[in-house]
């Protein structure tokens, strides 16, 4: 029963995404449905959103000069089939239509990435219903006007009742075969329902998605980054630290154990350069501080290592989706003198956090023999965090 019911899914409707163009308007490196946008290429969150939604036999049309690419975009997921494009949209999408066998169809630009599943189950809703093509739309906000000659305004152009139409457009496959047919190869459409309506079919439009918007040029990105969740912001955090010198042979800073006539007295490990650190993360995450993840009162800190804190400060912004883009950290004592183990602690710090070695500064001051440091009754650090955050 399962069986018969998916393979009546995988009949019922397939998609047909036209990725055969060249994006030349968009240009860059890469062809703009297969660049990646906040995360992964533009082509596959269409396919993530239709598999989401249900649809089980998804055909991608492309240049195969991009065949490698388009591969790498789809990955390993499963129901997604490649056919060759022509030189125009219409014929990439009569490519597409050749290659499948559902009942409807949806077909889909690849250089529109923010599909959803509503979307699709409303365009799906809309066939159910009887009719025989389906299309988002979207009303007009701006005034429109003809472009009259060398910037002149020409006439205005009435908005009432003029919708901007969106992809995908869903169809009874027959009937969008037929209409493509009537149509004929010189036609000169720019979306299927337009093919549709030439040939006379019921077509219905329902509420279309801000963030269905095409990428057709390259300040387009920015507002599609902004509509898929790609927004962040640098959050800066700080954090200070101060210990206590008492017995012992050395001191540990930033995670390198510097020779010394006294050790820090603490509970765990004493490194105040890495506590100061921790704490500047914290603050850029938003999340509590240093005694709050790590109570001195668990038993289980006393005397830990400190990277151990630094690398849990790590994985919470990494589960946060967060990245960290640059720390710097201050040292404050009069001795031991740092300046020859600066580069070991840049280092070791810069390990712990995944950062290349110029995103991590660690520097060093006395306070001029003033105060608790300057009496060398401990010392001090302080660091900076810088984070990005997701919006
Ligand atoms: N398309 C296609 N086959 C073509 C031309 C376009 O499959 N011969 C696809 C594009 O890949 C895109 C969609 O149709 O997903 C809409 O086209 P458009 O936004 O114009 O994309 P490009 O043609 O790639 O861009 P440009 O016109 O700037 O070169
Ligand atoms: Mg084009």
């Amino acid at each position: 029963m399962q069986q018969s019911l998916e393979k009546f899914a995988r009949m019922d409707i397939a998609a047909i995404i036209v990725a055969a163009g060249r994006g030349e308007r968009v240009g860059g490196e890469i062809p703009k449905q297969y660049s990646e946008i906040v995360g992964k290429p533009a082509l596959a969150w269409s396919l993530d959103a239709l598999r989401e939604a249900g649809v089980r036999d998804i055909v991608v049309v492309i240049n195969p000069a991009h065949e490698a690419l388009c591969r790498a975009a789809i990955g390993a997921r499963p129901g997604v089939r490649i056919a060759t494009g022509g030189v125009t949209r219409s014929a990439s999408v009569q490519a597409g239509l050749a290659a499948i066998e559902s009942r409807h169809v949806l077909i889909h630009d690849a250089a529109r990435p923010g599909l959803t599943v509503n979307i699709v189950h409303v365009l799906k809703a809309a066939l159910d219903d009887g009719a025989e093509a389906a299309a988002p739309a979207l009303p007009i906000a701006d005034s429109l006007r003809r472009a009259g000659l060398d910037g002149a305004a020409g006439a205005a152009v009435t908005r009432d009742g003029l919708m901007r139409i969106q992809t995908p457009q869903a169809f009874a496959a027959a009937s969008i075969r037929a209409a493509y047919a009537a149509a004929g190869p010189e036609a000169a459409f720019t979306d299927d329902l337009s093919v549709a309506h030439a040939h006379g079919l019921r077509a219905t439009l329902i509420p279309g998605d801000a963030r269905l918007m095409k990428y057709t040029y390259p300040e387009d990105r920015i507002m599609l980054e902004a509509l898929l969740g790609g927004l962040r912001a640098p959050c800066v955090g700080t954090g200070f630290d101060a210990h206590r010198f008492g017995e012992g042979d050395h001191v540990m800073l930033c995670g390198v154990r510097i020779p010394h006539t006294k050790g820090l007295v603490g509970h765990s490990d004493a490194d105040a350069g890495w506590h100061a650190l921790v704490d500047a993360i914290l603050g850029g995450l938003g999340d509590g501080d240093i005694g709050a993840h790590f109570p001195p009162s668990d038993p289980q800190w006393k005397g830990a290592d400190s990277e151990a804190f630094l690398r849990h400060a790590a994985n919470l912004v990494a589960r946060a989706g967060a990245r960290i883009l640059h720390v710097d950290v201050t040292l404050i004592c009069e001795r031991p003198k740092v300046g020859p183990y600066r580069d070991q602690m840049r280092a070791r710090t810069a390990e712990v956090l995944g950062l290349p070695l110029d995103r991590v500064s660690v520097k060093a001051t006395t306070t001029e023999r003033m105060g608790f440091t300057g009496r060398e009754e401990g010392l001090a650090a302080q660091a900076v965090a810088t984070v990005e955050r997701p919006l």
